[in-house]
């Protein structure tokens, strides 16, 4: 068997610190083979920074993945195209730096991620549906996680069953909120419809109540701050087959 975390949107310093103190022993005590960590909103500030990149890779993270928030900070550019782990959606332009795809060679086999971003709500530049059919195409592992960053729990759905028994786990992101809906379909897929987020717990979506509030009610230009205060750590640990590549079980973690 062969298990892998996947850790939701990790907001800002907070999140960053938070699983830099949970990682270690999350990891020990489920046998971790592999760890995923979405890092869109790591950096202060929103958007992904070199410093919050490195943080979380020395935390215990393996691969780091995106979405509409990746080309946010003009820094991470040159690490977006020369370290092979950190993805951004592959369905944005491809004039954009970086990639949607990555193969982690484990020795005795090898997992690919795949980062995808939904339509609705987002900008992109080609359909996740598409996409991923091409990419599939040249996927020579039977071990491939999806990242699928999206706003619409339908679509997310939708996503998930087209690509059931030709993929090991759908796993959605962006909306910050777990889902209580973890399950395998029946050909083998792992779905989880949001995975949720690592950050600030007293928070709407980690961001301060009040600057929401103020937004919301007055629509004036309002800057986003990230609370610090405790953070919820939201996960899920997929379990695959080794011999198949399906998922046999998946499950969420929720801490705070
Ligand atoms: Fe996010
Ligand atoms: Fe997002």
């Amino acid at each position: 068997m062969i298990k892998i975390l996947f850790i939701g949107d990790v907001v800002s310093e907070p999140g960053c610190n938070t699983v830099r103190n949970l990682l270690p022993k999350i990891k020990r005590e489920n046998n971790i083979d592999l760890v995923i960590a979405n890092a869109e909103n790591s950096a202060k500030g929103n958007g992904i920074s070199v410093k919050s990149a490195n943080h979380l890779f020395e935390s215990g993270c393996d691969i780091l993945t995106g979405g509409n928030h990746s080309l946010k900070r003009r820094e991470i550019y040159n690490m977006l195209n020369e370290n092979e782990y950190i993805l951004r959606p592959h369905n944005i332009s491809r004039l954009c730096p970086g990639k949607g795809v990555c193969i982690y060679d484990k020795g005795e086999y090898s997992i690919a991620v795949v980062n995808l971003m939904g339509q609705t709500y987002l900008d992109t530049n080609s359909s996740p549906f598409e996409t991923i059919n091409n990419i599939l195409k040249n996927i020579n592992t039977k071990f491939v996680i999806v990242d699928f960053h999206a706003e619409a729990t339908g679509e997310k759905g939708a996503l998930a069953y087209y690509l059931d028994g030709k993929v090991s786990a759908v796993i959605g992101t962006h909306t910050h909120v777990q889902t209580n809906d973890a399950r395998i379909l029946e050909n083998g897929t792992g779905l989880l419809t949001d995975v949720g987020m690592v950050g600030p717990y007293d928070s709407i979506l980690g961001v301060d109540p009040k600057c929401i509030i103020r937004r919301i009610t007055t629509k004036m230009p309002t800057r986003f701050e990230v609370r610090d205060c405790k953070c919820i750590f939201n996960a899920a640990i997929i379990e695959l087959d080794k011999n198949t590549g399906k998922c046999l079980n998946i499950s969420t973690i929720s801490i705070n």
